[in-house]
């Protein structure tokens, strides 16, 4: 087994601004990251634009733009976004990068000398929406399901990718490779699409510059430019380092990819019999997530209904938004996004438990410690709680995060930050102060809390990177993650030396007062 952990989310369209739905496989992407890194693995992030294809060509069209320099501009904009809002990706491709046409057709000349390109006349309907041909399952009332809009009937001579010979291997692969794609209903959905008579065919892979060129040019044919699928899904060798790379073998051992559910054929289908036709390993976990709706619809650009991360940071802060996004989605089932849901959600967990425990906690300590971590006292069954509730969290979190059950994870560490509030509720530090005779019992009390925000702390890093970095300043380890080791270290009891300064500052998540849609 690799010991990379190589993550990819979808290379988005950059026909629009950034929505809630690339934040939610972006924001994933990042936690995942940097769990797995603290998880001493190594780790790549790739992410990025998908700039060719005809959906570019008509926005570009409507703005009076080229394609390629209305491209380069949303393009810059997603990038710029991703980086203000802290997601630390390794890599943003473009499909426009010069390694990335290098890296397509050497795939288009490998596949086409294996013997698996055709040329053949082709009659379909395509949805521009989709970029691809659809099938009687993709439409409603003859409109494509997911774009409302009617596909329109094409007929032309291209070349095509033979991927129907892979049908019954990839069949057998899904079978034998449980997690190949997850969670279960979307493997059930692609063995679906897998069996005879479902409709699926070989995939036309080329269009005639006469009628598009604006993509890569196929290497055996300079008539025509490749399809955006697939010089698309390309990417995510390009950015690994394929070819030349020497690392890309290890890196593309680990890989996961992130996808919403709409894009589960081309992820599911093509790309695993494009890689096999290739000479290339499958990848290793293909991982589907569903729509964030906004008044039970998708939210997309075409519906009017985005939410953008940049206006959510402005309102509630992005750390807010973030951990909304990661708590409330199941991965693999729709989500609904409501602002009231957002501040509900943020005030109970991060102001009102999280939040609380900290600043009581620091408070104390300042107040009835000279803001150092006390030496303890007499240890019992109380503490002895408050310790395996945070180990138990370290553990489940563990789990959680290697299933992609980011909810979950979180759920964990809050039922931990609950322990060590109602274990300060039970020792009410703040009464036994007034009494002398009880002066180690409160060093006992706030030592063990402090341990438990710390263990806490690094749990959190992953999921709320600048809350949980604030936190470990706090307890006078900010380096803390620098050397931390997860889940291990996250349930070493004591590691939070006594005599440590501490700080108390202000509220780590202010409670969101004004009601949430303003
Ligand atoms: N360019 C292709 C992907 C190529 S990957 C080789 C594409 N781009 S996209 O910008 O249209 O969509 C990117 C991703 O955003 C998809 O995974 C899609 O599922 C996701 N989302 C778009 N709207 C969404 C929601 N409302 N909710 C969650 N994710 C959704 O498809």
């Amino acid at each position: 087994m690799s010991d990379w952990f190589s993550v990819t989310t979808p290379i988005y369209y950059p026909n629009a601004e950034p929505h809630i739905g690339h934040t939610y496989t972006t924001v994933v992407a990042d936690t995942l990251t940097r769990y797995h890194r603290l998880a001493g693995e190594k780790t790549f992030f790739l992410t990025g634009t998908d700039q060719h294809g005809e959906k570019i060509t008509e926005v570009a069209a409507a703005a009076g733009e080229s394609p390629s320099a209305f491209a380069a501009r949303i393009s810059a904009l997603f990038e710029q976004t991703w980086r203000d809002l802290g997601l630390g990706f390794d890599r943003f491709i473009r499909t426009t990068d010069p390694d990335h046409v290098r890296a397509v057709q050497h795939v288009l000349g490998v596949v086409h000398e294996a013997g698996d390109v055709e040329f053949r006349e082709y009659e379909g309907l395509y949805c521009v929406g989709c970029e691809r041909f659809l099938t009687e399952r993709d439409m409603v009332d003859g409109l494509c399901r997911d774009h409302e809009r009617a596909p329109e009937p094409r007929s032309e001579s291209n070349y095509f990718f033979t991927m129907s010979k892979y049908f019954d291997w990839l069949a057998d692969h899904i079978r034998d490779h449980a997690d190949f794609i997850r969670p279960e209903r979307y493997r059930n959905e692609v063995l679906a699409m897998l069996r005879e008579g479902s409709g699926l065919e070989d995939l036309c892979i080329s269009r005639p510059k006469s009628r598009l060129d604006w993509g890569i040019e196929l290497p055996f044919d300079r008539d025509y430019v490749c399809y955006v699928w697939f010089d698309a899904l390309i990417n995510y060798l390009t950015g690994l380092g394929y070819p030349d790379d020497p690392d890309w073998e290890k890196r593309w051992g680990g890989v996961e990819h992130l996808i919403g559910k709409d894009i589960l054929k081309p992820h599911g289908v093509f790309w695993p019999c494009m890689l096999r036709a290739a000479g290339i390993a499958p990848y290793r976990h293909l991982s589907v997530h569903g729509y964030w709706n906004v008044d039970e619809r998708k939210v997309s650009k075409s519906l009017g209904n985005m939410i953008s991360p940049g206006a959510m940071r402005e309102k509630y802060g992005f750390e807010a938004f973030r951990y909304f996004l990661l708590r409330d989605m199941s991965y693999g089932l729709d989500a609904g996004f409501t602002e009231e849901l957002l501040v509900t959600r943020v005030n109970a967990d991060l102001a009102n438990n999280l939040g609380n425990l900290a600043s009581r906690t620091l408070n104390m300590t300042a107040r009835y410690c000279d803001g150092r971590v006390p030496e303890p006292g007499e240890t019992g069954d109380l503490e002895r709680e408050v310790a395996d509730a945070t180990a138990r969290a370290a553990d489940e979190v563990d789990a959680a995060v290697r299933a992609l059950e980011a909810h979950r994870a979180l759920e964990s560490i809050f039922r931990a930050v609950d322990a060590a509030n109602r274990y300060l509720d039970a020792r009410a530090p703040w009464k036994a102060a007034k009494d002398p005779e009880r002066e180690a019992e409160v060093r006992t009390t706030l030592y063990t809390v402090c341990q438990s925000l710390r263990g806490i702390a690094l749990l959190l890093a992953p999921f709320l990177p600048e809350a949980a970095a604030t936190l470990l300043e706090r307890l006078g380890i900010p380096d803390a993650l620098a050397t931390a080791r997860l889940p291990e270290d996250a349930k070493r009891w004591d590691a939070l030396a006594a005599g440590t300064a501490t700080t108390k500052g202000a509220a780590l998540f202010p409670r969101i007062e004004s009601p949430a849609a303003e």
